[in-house]
């Protein structure tokens, strides 16, 4: 049918049980005390969240990865004040993926999304049910999240301390530290998502064997890719597929990240899984043929000093005017010096973009499918090549959401 769908969104101040001895750590949540529901947009469908704020500061509601016109985006510009609400409209057309969504008020969405500010929006399709796909059963997402907690068990979050971003000792999923989840099928689909705020997450399985990429952070890629070890920056997603065939009941087998376990899954119950996943697959590779940049962009710097093309974010200027309808390539630059050392995570609003570059190089298998995030290491040159569909005001900056907060972000606008 062409019926609308309606959510509700609020933000709250809660209390979280990270720990088993009683602690409750005050923390931020949406619809709850920590992080938020999964959002289903189906494509082709139009759909109104109805956004609240019930903090007692500004906020605003940022679907990250969707294409949607920049007066929806939920920018800096759309502060939400306390006790405010507004609906957005949302009409989804785009490939299905796992997108987010998060704060993204002026001096306040690292401190914000830190706190536990962070939702899953699934974009769905009826065209990909090979695929596992029933929630909570062999389709799972994982928001993995890294922490500093304080003697007392609350959250430690001092932006001026830390100045390129909060790296925590403690990892979350979830929400929680040290999950299990019991396996009932053959092969598990999960979402991953790195929601730090600054440290890159190199994912691997306890036995050392490979699991299959199947999708970056705006949908599939045109072909499965198998991998021991995948990094994430932050804001990056995957979806991976692990086969569990070779395991028996009991057995146990960890998802790490950097070496340490998070997720513990327990082989329940062997059911042969119906459908061939593979079908999903057309197989046709992506449009990775290379051309000539019609944009550079500079990243560099470190700590507060950070810029893009020298400058830091200007609520009032607009740096980069495009027309609606327009492909363009970017090549996105990360110079460093003795002084700038680090991979930046590099988001555009309102657009999936494709990979075409590396240094010269297509990007690696695993790249080459639509994404919104890519990480751009020290030296390097990437390529990416987009086209904006919508109209309106869209930020492009660094996803280490303190560097962000530091100004390394610009505007970019769609005539
Ligand atoms: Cu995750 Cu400016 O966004
Ligand atoms: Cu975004
Ligand atoms: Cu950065």
């Amino acid at each position: 049918t062409d019926e609308a769908l309606y959510y509700t969104v609020r933000t709250e101040r809660g209390k979280h049980r990270f720990f088993d001895e009683g602690v409750n750590t005050e923390t931020l949540g949406y619809n709850g005390d920590l992080l938020g529901p999964m959002i289903e947009l189906p494509a082709g469908k139009t759909v109104y969240i109805n956004t609240i704020n019930q903090l007692d500061e500004p906020t605003s509601f940022h679907w990250h990865g969707l294409v949607i016109p920049g007066e929806e985006d939920g920018g800096p510009h759309h502060s939400i004040e306390p006790g405010e609400q507004t609906q957005v409209r949302l009409d989804i057309d785009q490939q299905p993926g796992t997108l987010w969504f998060h704060p993204h008020p002026m001096g306040a969405t690292a401190e914000q999304v830190y706190l536990g500010l962070a939702g899953l929006l699934y974009v769905t399709d009826q065209a990909e049910t090979e695929l596992p796909n029933e929630y909570g059963v062999d389709d799972i997402p994982l928001i993995v999240q890294d922490r500093l907690f304080t003697d007392d068990g609350q959250l430690d979050y001092d932006r001026q301390m830390n100045v390129d971003g909060t790296v925590g000792d403690t990892l979350i999923v979830n929400g929680a530290i040290n999950t299990t989840f019991d396996v009932t099928t053959n092969m598990l689909r999960v979402r991953l998502v790195n929601g730090s705020n600054a440290r890159n997450l190199d994912f691997s399985l306890s036995n050392g064997k490979a699991f299959t990429q199947i999708a970056t952070d705006g949908g599939l890629l045109d072909k499965p890719v198998s991998l021991q070890t995948l990094t994430l920056t932050p804001s990056e997603r995957a979806e991976i597929l692990i086969d569990f065939s070779d395991l028996s009941i009991g057995d146990d087998l960890a998802l790490q990240a950097d070496g340490i376990p998070f997720t513990t899954f327990t082989v329940r119950d062997e059911v042969e899984q119906d459908g061939e996943w593979s079908d999903a697959f057309d197989g046709t590779s992506a449009p990775n043929e290379s051309s000539v940049a019609d944009r550079r962009l500079t990243l560099f710097g470190m700590g507060n000093m950070v810029s893009i093309d020298g400058k830091q974010f200007d609520p009032d200027r607009i740096d980069i005017n495009v027309q609606q309808g327009s492909t363009e390539v970017w090549e996105i630059y990360n110079r460093e010096d003795m002084m700038g050392r680090m991979t930046h995570p590099f988001h555009v609003h309102g657009v999936q973009f494709r990979i075409l570059e590396r240094d010269g190089n297509p990007p690696p298998d695993n790249e080459r499918g639509w994404k919104d995030t890519v990480a751009v290491a020290p030296g390097e040159k990437v390529k990416i090549e987009m086209t904006f569909r919508e109209t309106g005001t869209f930020m492009y900056h660094c996803h280490i959401l303190e560097h962000e907060e530091n100004g390394m972000m610009g505007q970019l606008k769609v005539n």
